[in-house]
């Protein structure tokens, strides 16, 4: 089964680049920056990854990127991802960044963006990994602070496939910005929402009808919702879920507890996705594992996620065929049959 989920071609619709700073990396661009972290060492902030809801995760994930500062930080971040990308056979991504994190640290729109986008490009070319880059706003900041960001990136528009909405969800619900991202849509680009990860299957009606989104990031709570499930199966909306986040994150006790199989039988478009690999213990491929060993997902449900995946990406038809192609060739060749 590892040999399987090794060759099996992957996309990944979630994850928070910031998310993919890994202990080693932090400290050394610390040192780079002259930056001091609350840590004396790598093992006492691995220590630290314990985690008992979203906030306690973010406050650390804050923190840890506060060392992000050279156009160069965010290409090494980006660059290490992709790296792992390659090597895990991810052939597609769909990058969030947080402007609001860095730019309220006085570091510019163009520093952060410049640095990821180079890595991406880069990444294309000599792993032909292909790539859409997510803007996302800052829910725990203001309307207002949103518009600013906004109109911040718009020099810019023309680099980014889609805009998102992240951190804390408790207390912000996704209406605070249904007039943000209205201007969102009218520049023509797709946008996506977390909602339901700890936040009530309310707040996942309220992405899809104030906010339109494309996709729903996490939505696991909308199996509270009868009605929500059987909108879901028939709309097709996307789900990216993230299953280990959401166990480190306690939004499931345990993985044995965790939905997703549930709802890909329920006929849910639902993929699944990393999120913030380097404080969750696991990039794609150990979400795909945690999904066998705990769930008892077979090869064939593990290919119909990734199916999945292409349906939910932004990639263009041609690029879509393709893909299709090549997981059914890797199912056949291990006697899998797809329906
Ligand atoms: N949820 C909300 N905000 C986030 C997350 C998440 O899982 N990761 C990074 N920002
Ligand atoms: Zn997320």
């Amino acid at each position: 089964m590892e040999h399987f989920i090794a060759g099996l071609p992957k996309l990944e619709l979630h994850l928070h680049i910031e998310g993919t700073l890994e202990p080693e990396l932090m400290f050394a661009l610390g040192q780079r920056n002259g930056v001091t972290l609350p840590w004396p060492d790598v093992a006492s902030l691995r220590a630290a990854y314990e985690f008992d809801c979203l906030q306690s995760f973010l406050d650390l994930y804050y923190l840890g990127a506060s060392v992000l500062v050279t156009e160069q930080d965010f290409f090494d971040l980006t660059w290490a991802y992709l790296e792992r990308c390659a090597a895990d056979k991810v052939v597609h991504v769909e990058i969030f960044f947080d402007p609001q994190t860095h730019t309220a640290r006085g570091i510019a729109f163009e520093t952060v963006l410049g640095g990821i986008e180079r890595a991406l490009q880069e990444a294309e070319r000599v792993f032909g990994i292909s790539w859409r880059l997510i803007m996302s706003f800052l829910r725990h900041l203001s309307e207002e602070a949103a518009f600013a960001t906004l109109a911040e990136a718009s020099p810019f528009i023309s680099r980014i496939h889609g805009f998102g909405l992240d951190s804390s969800e408790l207390g912000n619900p996704p209406g605070k910005f249904a007039r943000v991202f209205a201007r969102c849509r009218e520049l023509g680009l797709p946008v996506v929402a977390h909602a339901g990860e700890e936040g009530p299957a309310a707040y996942i009606w309220q992405t899809i009808r104030e906010l339109e989104v494309k996709r729903i990031d996490h939505g696991v709570r909308c199996s509270e919702d009868p009605e929500l499930v059987s909108y879901l199966a028939d709309t097709r909306l996307p789900l990216t879920v993230c299953p280990l986040s959401n166990v480190r994150l306690k939004v499931f006790d345990e993985m044995a507890h965790h939905n997703v199989l549930t709802l890909l039988e329920q006929g849910l478009c639902v993929t699944v996705n990393s999120d913030d690999p380097a404080y969750f213990g696991g990039y794609l491929t150990a979400n795909f594992q945690a999904l066998v060993q705990a769930l008892g997902a077979s090869r064939e449900q593990l290919c119909r996620l990734c199916l999945n995946a292409v349906e939910a990406s932004w990639l263009s038809l041609t690029d879509k065929v393709r893909l299709t192609r090549d997981i059914r060739q890797h199912a056949a060749l291990h006697g899998v049959i797809l329906h």
